[in-house]
């Protein structure tokens, strides 16, 4: 999976833009992301927190929720940016694997610089709907 060097700077571009609207004043590590989906559709979002901690969600489960929640589920590629590059959490990871097992995923930091992984690279050996003998696109 490889996007053009124009889409893979847009969706980049459609992250930044959504990492301003953060809420994060507990940890102060703001998060945007950007999902391009298989018909050529983009969703953002950037990671809630919550004063109850554990009902923060992270802003790459914002943006996949957004794209589903829209009736998009086949998902090309996604950007995450934050100040330092991090990585996406195992749990982001999950949810990525249950919608795009071959994404692509373009990790950032502020200044632009940008690291290309695949899923794969990220949640080697997986767990997904097929080990629960589900069909992906049967349901509907
Ligand atoms: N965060 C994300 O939004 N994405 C990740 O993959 C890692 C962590 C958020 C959650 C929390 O608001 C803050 O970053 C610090 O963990």
């Amino acid at each position: 999976m490889t996007l053009t060097a124009g889409e893979e700077a847009a969706l980049v571009q459609a992250a930044m833009q959504a990492r301003k609207q953060a809420y994060a004043p507990y940890s102060r590590y703001t998060v945007g992301a950007a999902v391009l989906t298989a018909t050529g559709k983009v969703f953002s979002g950037c990671n809630i927190e919550n004063a109850v901690y554990p009902a923060t969600c992270c802003a790459e489960r914002v943006t996949i929720f957004k794209a589903v929640s829209e009736g998009e589920r086949r998902l090309r590629a996604l950007a995450v940016v934050t100040h330092n590059g991090g990585s996406p959490c195992g749990i982001c990871r999950q949810v990525m694997r249950e919608f795009a097992p071959d994404l692509l995923v373009l990790i950032a930091d502020a200044a632009g610089h940008v690291r290309r992984l695949t899923l794969p690279d990220l949640l080697p050996d997986s767990f997904g709907p097929e080990d629960i003998g589900y069909v992906t696109g049967a349901e509907g």
